[in-house]
């Protein structure tokens, strides 16, 4: 393949790349975005083994992404929803093993760079050294956090700040001792830089063992920023224009997408990043550990969960991490259409963290084929409450808990919820009082106009539907 067909090549791949995040904004054309980036990855991929650049070596090269690519496929179809975020966070500490990898490798090739040229290459080497060993150490951390095979406390070392610092500056110190020994007859600039690959991949566990479950989420999405970044160093150090793109694509995207969770949360970024928020707190706490009295809950059954309904006109649902874990959301579908063929009007809430990956709720909803058209984001629809008869809390917890705007001691104060205990009747299923991601208790359980439907969320709507049928 000739170098210009490459290039073109290499456009035409970008362009779908900015297609597939524009496709993937929204949820009705999610799924057309997910082909534009299937096939610019093909084109990219192709392009690139058969390009000027990788002449020799190709069955190495298909034996490894025949045997990488299988791995991939077994992972994907055996993962389940929820633990898509560990995959994640899993999937991006290869991304910045390869920075490290090719960062090394690069290092070590012959080069017949002179003077500033090779001051510039040596500081991409690097700095893309540096961002996949904070990529790689911080990505597998945040996979044993998000699969339970670590606790989610924050790791609160004294002085933790003064350390932070002390490696950054150790990181400069080594930096420059890195070009200056590459630049001496005699010197050794590989100490520096193994060096700094060691205090990197320390402030990588460092930076996410001190970050709390709770937070967990915008940390995924940040390593996803990171291993961008990582990528895009990669793209310098191989003088590979895609990859430069294609990284700065995905890293500005997970900076962007950190933002708006942060935002959702009501968190800092700069206090998320800094740690310590999120502790597994459990238990019927106010949030502050004290624990607190909250009064009664009122049980409801089938027949009277199937009694309201019947009655109402405007109908809210609002999912939330259960449902998923029940896989209500097809039995959800068919309540919806039994209801809207009765004339009631039904619609859904989403709030933007509900489950535990941005969009949860939406893409179980589309696999069950919810109409988009009742699905509503929660700023939409959360001054509705009022007027809506019935509001069915599926799984959700953390996302309807009122005590986020009364309790500025709460560990979610501030989040903003789904008011729907505005609302005339709010039915609430779950299986017991445990509480949600945040470990606090939620008083909306215990206000006078809601229901507790206790049970497996799939199980209770399976009941509900013959009931209403
Ligand atoms: P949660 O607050 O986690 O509450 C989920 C509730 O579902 C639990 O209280 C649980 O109660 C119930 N449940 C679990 N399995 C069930 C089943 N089979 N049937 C019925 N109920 C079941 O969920 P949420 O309200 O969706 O809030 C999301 C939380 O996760 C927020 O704190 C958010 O910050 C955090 N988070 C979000 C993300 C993103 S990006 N979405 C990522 C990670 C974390 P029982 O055990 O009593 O049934």
């Amino acid at each position: 393949m000739s170098e210009g067909l490459v290039t073109a090549a290499y456009i035409g791949a970008i362009l779908l790349f900015i297609l597939t995040l524009g496709g993937l904004s929204n949820q009705e054309t999610a799924r057309k975005g997910n082909y534009y980036g299937m096939v610019g990855m093909t084109l990219a991929i192709l392009a690139t083994i058969f390009g000027p650049e990788v002449s020799s070596n190709l069955p190495i090269i298909i034996t490894t992404m025949v045997i990488g690519g299988a791995i991939g496929l077994f992972l994907a179809k055996k993962v389940e929803m929820t633990q898509m975020p560990e995959l994640v966070a899993i999937l991006h500490s290869l991304v910045g093993m390869a920075a490290v990898l090719v960062g090394y490798v690069n290092f070590m090739g012959e080069s017949s760079l002179i003077g500033v040229e090779k001051s510039i290459h040596e500081v991409e080497i690097y700095i893309g050294v540096l961002i996949g060993a904070i990529t790689f150490s911080g990505s597998v951390i945040a996979f044993c956090k998000l699969s339970g095979k670590m606790g989610g406390s924050p790791l609160m070392l004294p002085a933790r700040h003064w350390l932070n610092l002390g490696l950054l500056i150790a990181v400069i110190y080594f930096g420059y001792d890195f070009v200056h020994q590459g630049h001496m007859v005699d010197g050794n600039p590989m100490l520096p830089l193994m060096i700094m690959t060691g205090i990197a991949l320390i402030f990588g566990i460092h930076m996410v063992m001190a970050i709390g479950g709770a937070d967990m989420p915008v940390v995924v999405s940040m390593l996803n920023s990171y291993s961008g970044w990582a990528a895009s160093a990669t793209g310098f150090m191989l003088g590979n224009d895609l990859l430069i793109v294609v990284g700065a694509l995905v890293g500005s995207s997970g900076a962007i997408l950190s933002f708006i969770m942060c935002r959702a949360m009501n968190r800092n970024f700069i206090s998320v990043i800094a740690g310590g928020f999120g502790t597994d707190t459990g238990g019927s706490s106010s949030g502050n550990g004290e624990v607190v009295d909250q009064g009664e809950v009122i049980p409801i059954d089938t027949d009277e969960v199937a009694a309201l309904l019947a009655d109402a006109k405007e109908v809210m649902i609002i999912p939330g991490y259960g449902m998923a874990v029940a896989q209500a959301q097809h039995t959800v579908n068919e309540i919806t259409k039994v209801l809207r063929g009765k004339k009631v009007n039904v619609r859904f809430g989403i709030h933007p963290v509900a489950g535990r990956m941005p969009g949860h709720m939406n893409v179980l909803l589309a696999e069950a084929r919810v109409p988009y058209d009742v699905v509503y984001e929660m700023d939409e629809i959360n001054d509705d409450f009022p007027d809506i008869d019935v509001s069915i809390i599926i799984g959700a917890n953390d996302i309807v808990n009122p005590s986020a705007q009364t309790d500025p001691n709460s560990p979610i104060a501030g989040m903003p919820v789904m008011e729907c205990w505005k609302g005339k009747t709010t039915i609430v299923l779950k299986r017991g009082m445990a509480t949600g991601y945040a470990g606090v208790q939620n008083p909306l359980f215990f206000l006078e106009n809601t229901r507790m439907y206790f049970g497996d969320a799939k199980e209770s709507l399976d009941a509900v539907l013959k009931e209403i049928l």
